[in-house]
C-alpha cells in the first residue's frame, strides 16, 4: 500500500491529555486534519475547543475534530494511542473493530509506573506496548515513534522542540510514512530503528531517560545521535 503523506487525518485517542494536545496542534499547523479522541465526548468537545484558540493564537485558523475515541479512529488514516499504559488493554478492546484496514498506527507509550517518587519500568508480556498493539491490531501497520519527546517540550511553541526520534516497525512504508509525520514537526529528525522487535528498546530507554531528566530536574530531556 501506498500513501499520500499529507495531508492526514489524525485521531488522537486520549488526545486530551498531556501528549495528545500539543501533538496535535504541531500536527494541524502542518496541514493535517486533527481529531481530540476520549472516552467522553464532553471531555473532547472541550479540549478541541482549547487547540482550536491555540491555533488561532499561533496563526492558524482550522476546525480540530472531536468524538469519543470509538468514533474519531473510525474516521482516521494514522491513529495515535497517546495514553497511558495501564489502559492499553481496554482500549483495544475497545476500538479493535473500530480501526480501518490499513490505518497507521503511532504507539508512543512507555510502560511505565509513577508510585510517589518512584519510577518503575512496567514488564510487557509481548516485549513492548506497540508489540501489543499489533498483535491485538493486525488490520494495522503499527510503529513506534516519539517516546523520547516531552510533552512539555512539544507544547511550549515558541521554542525548537530539537532532537532525534527512533521510528520502529515492521512494515517499511508505514515507517517511512511514520518518519515523514514526526518531520512535520520542525527540528525533530526521524530515525529509522528497523522492526517492531526494536520497540522495547525505546520504550524501556524512555525510563531510564525520564529517571535522569528528573535527577537533572529536566523533564524535557531528549537525545540526539551524533550523525
Ligand atoms: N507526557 C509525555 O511527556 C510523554 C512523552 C512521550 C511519550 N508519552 C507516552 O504517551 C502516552 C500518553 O501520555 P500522557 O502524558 O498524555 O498521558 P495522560 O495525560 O496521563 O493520559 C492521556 C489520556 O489518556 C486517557 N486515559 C487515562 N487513563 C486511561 C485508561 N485507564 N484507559 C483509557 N484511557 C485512559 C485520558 O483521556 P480521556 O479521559 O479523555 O479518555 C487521558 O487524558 C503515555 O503512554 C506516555 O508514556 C508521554
Amino acid at each position: 500500500m501506498v500513501w499520500n503523506l499529507a495531508p492526514q487525518t489524525i485521531a488522537l485517542v486520549g488526545g486530551t491529555g498531556n501528549q495528545g494536545p500539543p501533538l496535535a496542534v504541531r500536527w494541524a499547523l502542518a496541514g493535517n486534519r486533527v481529531l481530540i479522541g476520549s472516552r467522553r465526548l464532553e471531555k473532547a468537545r472541550r479540549v478541541a475547543g482549547g487547540l482550536e484558540e491555540t491555533l488561532r493564537r499561533l496563526g492558524c485558523e482550522v476546525e480540530v475534530g472531536f468524538g469519543v475515541n470509538e468514533d474519531v479512529v473510525a474516521e482516521a488514516d494514522t491513529v495515535v494511542f497517546t495514553i497511558p499504559y495501564r489502559g492499553l488493554d481496554a482500549t483495544l478492546t475497545a476500538l479493535e473493530d473500530r480501526i480501518k484496514p490499513g490505518t497507521l498506527v503511532i504507539s508512543p507509550i512507555v510502560p511505565i509506573e509513577f508510585k510517589g517518587r518512584e519510577i518503575r519500568l512496567i514488564h510487557v508480556e509481548d516485549d513492548s506496548a506497540a508489540e501489543t498493539i499489533a498483535r491485538r491490531l493486525p488490520q494495522a501497520r503499527v510503529i513506534a515513534a516519539l517516546h523520547t519527546v516531552s510533552a512539555s517540550l512539544l507544547a511550549d511553541y515558541a521554542r525548537p522542540v530539537k532532537g532525534d526520534v527512533v521510528v520502529c516497525g515492521d512494515d517499511p512504508e508505514a515507517r517511512r510514512v511514520g518518519m515523514a509525520l514526526v518531520e512535520e514537526i520542525p527540528n525533530l529528525r526521524a530515525v529509522d530503528g528497523g522492526g517492531l522487535e526494536n520497540a522495547h528498546i525505546i520504550e524501556e530507554f524512555t525510563v531510564l531517560l525520564i529517571k535522569i531528566g528528573r535527577r537533572k530536574r529536566r523533564p524535557d530531556l531528549g537525545i540526539q545521535f551524533t550523525f
